[in-house]
């Protein structure tokens, strides 16, 4: 129980992210978990059967040093929640003002009885800073209280493949009461210098302290003597920063971090946590959503912004989106394609287009190790195979059916290109770096299907779709589908750039060694030639050749012992079984929406829903976009439920391990893709609107070029506030409307359901 709270009150600020550990000791469940972003370990693959190709190893974001340590001894005895009575325990995550908030009475075996309140956050002002607020009150007795403020660096991965530490110490420093520890990554080198400042006082006056300095293997900590009374509050202020040799030069970094401490010691926890909510303040004013009449919704949905708000704020092109953020161990802190394929659309509409640009340029800056990546696998000439884990660029996946074939992540990479310009109308960002991206990934697709003399067609074999539950399959509609949008997609790019900037479309050309009539004839020839497996008869897309040989059963057919099928069947039964564990056919209708009528999008739904087991946290959204496209607002409203509260309800019993971050996302494109309808269509917001009926409103914020919209959705309808000063032009169910700046339009409900 424990470790799920944890990882559901975590805390993070887009640079560093903690789970909500308990300052003192504690001898109970835990996970300890701290994060440094962007600092990793290379944990050398360990796996039964050593395939050619595999990555050496897999890189993890790492469990780093542990900052909040403040250890409380009443008279020698430990406070441990683990050995004491404890009542009124009390979490609270304030996502208004981004803090965490414990409190609780505890009991010792003594009967000595303490009532404590602890206050952290992760400065999102001060990015490399946190801070603490700790106060107890003895309420029994009169005694002396021993608190020990320590850094504590001696921490091991809990997925540590040969169960290695991953850090070494470089140096450390203790003084009064602050205290300094630098340690180095094994392997990679990276140097990460964890400082801390604390301060006691008591009836509001800090106290005079003579710390006893401790210093330890990775291990650095001051101990203070305290006098209390009963009834008598005493208060702790520790604060801490992470600096790291990503940001400054190694020999500087203690002189960094001790910069830090001293800025947020001298703005003290008062005007930090001021700055800390003035900041989520202006964040929310971006992206929050309000749901009236449904408090588990609103909560639900506010949770998974803030976690997503908490993950990345877009301000380093080198960081990324882990799928559980800073929450947890689970998937290293690496980079999926859950990062363009669901998390764009969320940073697009609610935050500056930075945010996401930088995301993209993530990519554009590991197109050479796409490139190597390909090249190891026999694919030539700039041919780009972006990998399905990464965090340096190189792939560290190592299931040979995901590392080698699960390869339609290499076309949501290209659609977030797409996407991106499709929202802001940044068609220059091909020029400077999407046209490179583009070009060697269609160099991939057009490489990796072969001429099948059979069908003379083009064929394309041995992939695993978004559908792991099938692997080395043939033709796989989604990723042949993807594969050939890729190809004219990048036609399309080059065109553009060719019009728009004709200079930097020669730089281009030269640099990618583009052999223009040549490689675009190939292309065109594949487009026109690929095989697309369909079945006439019925109406649909195959999942893949032979899909309807497998014995038609339903999800409905299932007994619920049986489910979830990937604990409960061997892994041959699921993969002979007709059963998808996530949308496939169905994300390609999602991304490509427009190339399908909707009757081509109801006989594909109504075959391949009723067969999916949605055993991925990425697969109720789409399905709930889909359904609300298709009418049927009720079960796009159940398919959201799925989601929303998924960590706090924990629904799959795994949210121990952290929070599914990237499908938080997913959660708030089925409020606003599904629900709201929201599409940019020829460069303009679009809105297919209904209201859930257990709602009795809702409305969500949108970033669009510059402007600022609020949609509300209520039972008398649509309205659209637009909070910045120049007008714009919307569609509510199609019809255009002019928002002028500071003003509202409203819009009677269309939406057939
Ligand atoms: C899903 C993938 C996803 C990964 C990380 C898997 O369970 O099938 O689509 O990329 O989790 O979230």
């Amino acid at each position: 129980m424990n470790k799920i709270s944890e990882s559901i009150f975590s805390l993070g600020n887009g640079r560093m992210g903690q789970r909500a550990n308990f300052e003192e000791t504690y001898s109970g469940e835990t996970l300890p978990g701290n994060y440094v972003a962007g600092v990793y370990y290379p944990d050398k693959t360990r796996v039964g059967w050593w395939k050619n190709g595999y990555p050496e190893y897999f890189a993890k974001v790492l469990n780093a040093a542990n900052w909040i340590g403040i250890d409380i001894k009443i008279n020698n005895e430990v406070l441990d929640l683990n050995n004491c009575q404890v009542s009124d325990f009390r979490r609270v995550l304030n996502m208004q003002e981004g803090y965490l908030l414990r409190t609780f009475t505890a009991t010792l075996p003594s009967g000595k009885q303490v009532k404590v309140a602890a206050q952290r956050f992760c400065s999102i002002v001060d990015d490399e800073a946190g801070a603490i607020r700790y106060s107890f009150t003895p309420l029994n007795f009169t005694g002396e209280v021993t608190v020990t403020n320590f850094i504590d660096g001696d921490i091991k991965n809990q997925d540590s493949n040969y169960d290695e530490k991953f850090w070494d110490e470089v140096q450390k420093e203790v003084n009064l009461n602050t205290a300094y520890l630098t340690l180095r990554t094994k392997k990679t080198a990276f140097e990460v210098c964890t400082g801390m400042h604390f301060e006691i006082q008591q009836n509001g006056k800090a106290l005079t302290v003579e710390p006893t300095l401790i210093e330890q293997d990775k291990f650095v900590a001051g101990t203070v003597k305290v006098v209390v009374a009963e009834n008598q509050e005493t208060t702790i202020y520790k604060y801490a920063a992470n600096v790291s040799s990503e940001n400054y030069p190694k020999e500087e970094l203690l002189t960094a971090c001790k910069k830090v401490i001293a800025k947020v010691t001298a703005k003290g926890f008062a005007q930090l946590l001021a700055e800390q909510a003035e900041a989520w303040a202006a964040k929310w004013e971006e992206s929050d959503i309000m749901i009236e009449g449904d408090p588990a919704a609103q909560q639900a949905i506010r949770f998974n912004i803030f976690q997503l708000n908490q993950t990345y704020t877009g301000e380093d092109a080198r960081l990324n989106i882990g799928p559980k953020g800073f929450t947890g161990e689970k998937y290293g802190g690496t980079t999926y394609w859950d990062t363009e394929a669901y998390c764009v659309p969320f940073y697009l509409a609610t935050a500056d287009q930075q945010v996401t640009r930088n995301l993209l340029i993530y990519r554009y800056k590991h197109l050479q190790k796409a490139i190597e990546n390909a090249e190891k696998l026999g694919f030539k000439n700039g041919a780009a195979l972006y990998p399905m884990v990464t965090i340096n660029g190189e792939e560290c996946h190592n299931e040979w059916e995901i590392t080698f074939e699960e390869i339609h992540r290499n076309a949501a990479i290209a659609f977030a290109i797409y996407n991106y310009i499709r929202y802001t109308g940044d068609a220059a960002y091909l020029n400077d770096y999407g046209l490179e991206v583009l070009v060697g990934i269609a160099r991939f697709w057009a490489q990796r299907v072969n001429w099948s003399e059979a069908k003379q067609q083009y064929v394309m074999l041995g992939v695993t779709g978004p559908n792991e539950y099938e692997n080395n399959v043939n033709n796989n509609w989604y990723t042949s589908t993807m594969a050939m949008w890729c190809l004219e997609y990048a036609l399309e790019a080059l065109e553009c750039v060719k019009n728009q900037a004709v200079d930097k479309y020669r730089v281009i050309l030269t640099k990618t060694n583009f052999e223009k009539a040549e490689e675009k004839a190939q292309w065109q020839h594949i487009l026109e030639n690929m095989y697309l497996p369909a079945d006439n008869e019925k109406g649909i897309f195959l999942q893949q050749d032979g899909y309807l040989d497998k014995e038609q059963i339903l999800v409905n057919d299932l007994l619920p012992e049986d489910r979830p099928i990937n604990q409960k069947w061997s892994w041959d039964r699921i993969l002979r079984s007709p059963f998808i564990k996530q949308a496939d056919v169905l994300q390609g209708f999602y991304f490509l929406e427009d190339r399908f009528d909707l009757e081509t999008l109801r006989r594909n739904f109504d075959y391949y829903e009723p067969r999916t087991v949605h055993e991925s946290s990425l697969s109720p959204c789409v399905h709930a976009i889909l359904a609300a496209k298709l009418g049927d607002g009720e079960r796009a409203y159940q398919f959201y439920l799925r989601t929303a509260r998924l960590d706090l309800d924990d629904y799959n019993n795994d949210t121990e391990d952290g929070c599914h971050i990237t499908s938080m996302a997913g959660t708030w494109m089925s409020v606003v893709e599904g629900f709201g309808g929201m599409r940019v269509r020829n460069d303009k917001l679009t809105f297919n609107p209904f209201l859930p009926v257990k709602w009795s409103s809702f409305s969500f914020k949108v970033n669009f070029r510059g402007a600022l919209l609020k949609v509300k959705i209520n039972k008398q309808g649509v309205q659209i506030f637009n909070q910045s000063d120049s007008a714009l032009i919307v569609l509510v169910y199609n019809k255009p409307y002019e928002v002028n700046g500071q003003s509202e339009i409203l819009a009677a409900h269309e939406y057939v359901a």
